[in-house]
């Protein structure tokens, strides 16, 4: 049974009825929609425009069904056109004609607005302690390594020493700033929308601040029109949701490319790798591949949020049923994400040997080979010509910076002595790297306890 049927003289076709139908996915909102309409409920008793009586009855009627659903006695219909309507009529079903006052003042449009907003900042408040956690093991590990000499890439070129904290710890200053776009969209959210009524409010002498303080809002939305028809904050939260998949698409690139035999620097552990069916020695980095590939599912949801919402006229219209599925999906696959990548990172076992292997490999010192002739009192563009014709030298002879004769060196520039052994040596180039945000193994430790008393502050 609809409930607007005064107007219409038969009921809607049963094919349009799925289709308009959004209770396969607004039903994960019974909770919000039921704390939502005691709220207003308790308002509407409060003002006098129900009755104490019937506002007893409502609360406690909404209050039973609240039970029942989370005890599994009451089955959500999924013939109901939506949560809202289910849940009113199975008040009224209860309760008789005090379910019916339940929706004085109120509609749809302003429920609905209401409910999602209820539902995301819980997503919100409990995605956020997953990407704490992952900070966490990320900060730990950081510090485990932070002396394990490893090449830093540019172009995906050997490129300078760094070590592998100070590369973990690259991504957990991405996820900070993750938490950070998080709260700060919920901030913006944290508004209520109930009292807009339909789009133009209404003329009973409602009190939105009151629902809104009820509900742990910071205030009620300025406008009605707005209040109904605002989704920015799906977007914005579908775009934070972007970024954190980029972050961890990144981060899973790199995962893959050190498991693979060609690099060696990490193994990760056999609960969260898979194998082959026909080739009996790979051990696949399939969680990491998943992870890379479901970004593309949280980018679509982005952008399907943003076209439902470019062309719609002010207020409500239905296209915006559209939002759910879409910031839904984005926040369920983030959180599966994360829930298999975090104990993927933790377990992973790193192999510092074969990390300092390829940092020896690869000329990764010739900057701080061009340093000891500057130090020297050559201008650094010419400690630089000579360091790049010995790393032709090396190439030609198949030797590195290390193993090049003395001789070989003065011959390029007279400036060289002995102390050239000693300022390309790896582990000095990367302590002596201490200036602020560079890898010096200190540095690293430092800012692991640094974000980690961050973090510990926040809680
Ligand atoms: N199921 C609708 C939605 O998700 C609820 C609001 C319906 N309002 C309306 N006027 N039809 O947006």
């Amino acid at each position: 049974m609809k409930l607007w049927t005064g107007r219409f003289s038969k009921e809607i076709d049963k094919k349009t009825n799925d289709f308009n139908s959004s209770i396969s996915f607004d039903q994960r909102m019974y909770k919000e929609d039921i704390t939502g309409s005691m709220a207003h409920a308790t308002m509407l008793g409060a003002t006098g425009i129900n009755s104490a009586e019937d506002t007893e009855k409502i609360l406690a009627g909404l209050q039973d069904i609240l039970d029942d659903i989370e005890s599994g006695k009451l089955q959500i219909d999924p013939e109901a056109e939506d949560i809202h309507t289910f849940t009113e009529g199975e008040l009224t079903k209860r309760i008789g004609d005090a379910g019916k006052r339940l929706h004085t003042s109120r509609s749809r449009n302003d429920q609905v607005a209401l409910d999602i907003r209820l539902t995301l900042r819980n997503e919100v408040d409990s995605l956020i302690p997953q990407l704490e956690e992952l900070i966490k093991v990320l900060c730990k590990k950081a510090k485990d390594y932070s002396e394990a000499v490893m090449p830093g890439y540019t172009h995906m070129q050997r490129a300078q020493p760094i070590v592998f904290g100070h590369h973990l710890l690259a991504y957990a200053e991405m996820f900070m700033r993750d938490i950070d776009r998080l709260s700060d969209a919920r901030k913006r959210m944290n508004y209520s929308p109930l009292g807009s009524g339909a789009l133009a409010g209404t003329t009973y002498p409602i009190d939105r601040e009151m629902t809104a303080k009820a509900l742990g809002f910071d205030g009620a939305c300025r406008n009605s029109l707005d209040g109904v028809s605002d989704r920015d904050f799906c977007i914005e939260l579908a775009n934070a949701l972007s970024l954190v998949m980029v972050h961890l698409s990144r981060f899973s690139e790199e995962v893959i490319l050190w498991c693979s035999w060609e690099f060696k620097f990490i193994e990760l552990d056999d609960a969260f790798s898979t194998g082959s069916s026909i080739m009996p020695q790979k051990k696949n980095p399939d969680i990491a591949e998943l992870v890379r590939g479901k970004s593309g599912r949280v980018f679509g949801d982005l952008m399907t949020l943003l076209t439902v919402m470019k062309g719609i006229p002010l207020a409500y219209n239905k296209d915006m049923q559209e939002d759910k599925e879409a910031i839904f999906d984005a926040f369920d696959t983030v959180r599966m994400c994360l829930t298999a990548f975090i104990p993927m990172i933790d377990t992973m076992k790193v192999i510092p040997e074969n990390m300092r292997k390829a940092a020896a490999g690869g000329f990764i010192n010739a900057t701080d080979c061009a340093d000891f002739l500057v130090g020297k009192g050559l201008p650094f563009r010419d400690a630089y010509k000579a360091t790049g014709q010995l790393v032709a030298l090396c190439i030609e002879k198949g030797l590195t910076l290390e193993t090049l004769p003395i001789d070989e060196y003065k011959a390029v520039c007279d400036l060289f002595d002995e102390g050239v052994y000693e300022a390309i040596n790896l582990e000095k180039c990367v302590n002596d790297r201490t200036c602020l945000g560079a890898p010096a193994p200190q540095n690293v430790r430092n800012m692991a306890n640094a974000l980690e008393a961050m973090l510990n502050e926040k809680d």
